[in-house]
């Protein structure tokens, strides 16, 4: 079980995880974030809690948290100048967080565009964020992080339509959730003030997944199918298609998959 007290005593962390409210079970970390924010809680409040019972992914998806397994957290964050349209920058921002704090237990893992966290093809972390608005006024934005880390925390097969995987089962060891817990912190934190700068594009770039492979990425408009090139400004995606043409997707509602079968 994670022990409140002792991520309090490592908290704040470049401002953020205080205060931290810290649940044994609850229903999403991100819906108790958004009712401390639309009550004033300030920039860098921290949920985090041991099991979600509706814990939420993107696109309406459920998220799995069974206890003493993963790690669901959700910060209050409170940038200036965010518009709909740069709010994904939060989503690469948590992403390049995770992938860090990866790091530091020597995984190399990996975002598949726009943003989630693969390790060898394999989903291991996932980021939400939402956000209310005061007209075309950011007010606030959670920014939800789901990591699996025991082996307990990988939902069935049948329940989901990306493979899944666990730190755990990566590193071939405990990993103990408070320290990953705080480096995703001090990632978020880390990144924070370089939120859609150069810097921010060319660490995302670093550790694009598929780089050179054939993708298909679904889009509202239609399909594109191409070999991934690398990021453009503003954190487009660069394919090159079949006939060497550049094609450039912007992040929206995508969504992106390997045609070829080698998992890497
Ligand atoms: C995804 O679909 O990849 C995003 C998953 C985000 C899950 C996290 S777990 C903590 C926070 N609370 C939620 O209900 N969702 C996010």
């Amino acid at each position: 079980m994670l022990n409140a007290e002792r991520l309090r005593a490592s908290l704040p962390i470049y401002g953020l995880g205080e205060p931290l409210y810290f649940y044994p079970n609850i229903g999403s970390t991100n819906d108790r974030a958004a009712d401390f924010a639309r009550q004033g809680s300030p920039h860098g409040t921290l949920v985090v809690a041991e099991e979600q019972t509706s814990g939420r992914g993107r696109a309406g998806r459920y998220w799995f948290t069974p206890p003493d397994s993963a790690l669901a957290l959700s910060l209050v964050l409170r940038p200036q100048g965010l518009t709909p349209e740069t709010l994904g920058e939060l989503t690469v921002l948590g992403a390049l967080a995770v992938v860090e704090a990866l790091e530091n237990v020597s995984i190399e893992a990996l975002i598949k565009w726009p943003n989630d966290v693969l390790i060898h093809g394999r989903k291991v972390a996932g980021v939400l964020i939402e956000a209310s608005w005061l007209g075309n006024e950011l007010e606030f934005a959670v920014l939800g992080i789901g990591v699996n880390v025991r082996p307990k925390s990988v939902p069935p097969e049948e329940e989901i339509d990306t493979p899944a995987t666990c730190v755990e089962a990566i590193v071939g060891q405990q990993v103990d959730r408070h320290d990953l817990l705080l480096d995703v912190i001090r990632g978020v934190g880390k990144w924070y003030p370089h939120l859609g700068l150069p810097e921010m594009l060319v660490a995302w770039d670093q550790r694009l997944a598929y780089r050179g492979r054939m993708v298909k990425v679904q889009q509202l408009e239609g399909e594109v199918l191409g070999r991934v090139q690398g990021l453009a400004t503003g954190g487009s995606l660069q394919l090159t298609s079949e006939n060497g043409e550049m094609i450039e997707v912007a992040v929206g509602e995508v969504h992106l998959r390997p045609v070829d079968m080698s998992s890497k």
